[in-house]
């Protein structure tokens, strides 16, 4: 087994809150097995310019709870060409790294399983809002990107109930609906719609608003995953069939600020560390997922493979706090 000296890490992608804890952990796990670390700027980008720094323990001691990502982070299209990638694999070479440590998303995943085919061993630390990633139940900054859109709900919803009007709030996730089911669950919505589940304007919506009003309520929050439609379209549709004035809130970038929560501390702590750990025990080209709480290890190629379904016990929790039955 060849020995590990240097390793370098980098964030990719959009940011999500955590990814400094996991740069934190990747740096302070790596000088706890001997191992120097290099932070890659600007995702793969940095790899392809040598934009990088050195790291060590002080260079990462004001991080653990800061939002954002110091490395910064990118969208590489010159990484999506196999030029780009040739170049490097070959600073990679240049650099002396033994292992890239790449934290982001599905994206940065593919990236990385492209640069793990010329040579250069990986492993991928799943870190996005979207918590969209098929091989593993958690992605690092889901949980605060919950409570930032909570945070936000639940101010629009005391103003909403001043007016008695109706609110529609569209959140990320991208094509996925993790992030608008939880939030919805969690404010208790009116109505949510997640890009998973086919909905009907007349059933899912109208309905919904029509019986809750029947019930007492003289405000409404529907919740809309942007993978599931336009907010503003769903308002307007509302304002032409039953005549209300819905207010449109798109939470957009907000979500992926903040500092970041106990969970994606955690999680992104412990993943750092075991990304580390694997790849001085030999084991590369993976990704660091967690199972019920638990860190396992699956092979990059075989995760990019698996895909995440909604939970459905979730949406039919959601689905019966907003029957408004009478
Ligand atoms: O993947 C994270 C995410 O925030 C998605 O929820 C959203 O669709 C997308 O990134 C926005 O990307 P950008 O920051 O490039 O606008």
């Amino acid at each position: 087994m060849a020995e590990i000296k240097r390793i370098g890490v980098l964030t990719s992608g959009g940011d999500a809150p955590g990814m400094n804890a996991a740069v934190r952990a990747v740096v302070r796990g790596a000088l706890a097995f001997d191992v120097e670390c290099i932070g890659i700027k600007r995702g793969w980008n940095g790899l392809i310019n040598n934009d990088f720094i050195k790291m060590d323990s002080i260079s990462v001691s004001h991080i653990l709870s800061s939002g954002g990502t110091a490395l910064y982070t990118a969208r590489s299209e010159e990484f999506m060409t196999e030029k780009g990638r040739q170049k490097a694999a070959a600073n990679c070479k240049l650099l002396g790294l033994d292992g890239v440590i790449a934290i982001g998303g599905d994206g940065t995943f593919r990236g990385a399983l492209e640069l793990s085919r010329l040579g250069i061993p990986v492993i991928g630390i799943p870190a996005t809002i979207d918590n969209d990633i098929g091989c593993t139940h958690y992605t690092i900054g889901f949980d605060t990107a919950c409570n930032t859109a909570i945070e936000c709900i639940d101010k629009l919803r005391d103003t909403m109930q001043a007016h008695e009007r109706c609110s529609i709030v569209e959140v990320m996730g991208r094509n996925a609906g993790y992030l608008a089911l939880y939030v919805g669950i969690a404010v208790g919505a009116t109505a949510v719609l997640v890009p998973e589940i086919e909905w009907d304007l007349q059933k899912d919506v109208i309905e919904k608003i029509r019986n809750a009003r029947i019930v007492g309520h003289t405000h409404f929050m529907i919740v809309v995953a942007e993978g599931a439609g336009k907010a503003y379209k769903i308002g307007e549709q509302i304002r032409q069939e039953i005549g209300l004035d819905p207010r449109v809130t798109v939470l957009g970038h907000i979500q992926r600020g903040g500092t970041p929560s106990a969970r994606d501390r955690e999680c992104a702590t412990r993943m750092g560390y075991h990304a580390v750990k694997a790849l001085t025990e030999g084991r590369n080209n993976i990704i660091i997922a967690t199972r019920s709480g638990n860190m396992v290890e699956l092979p990059i190629e075989e995760a990019l493979q698996m895909k995440k379904s909604l939970q459905m016990e979730r949406y039919e929790v959601m689905e019966a706090m907003a029957s408004y039955r009478h």
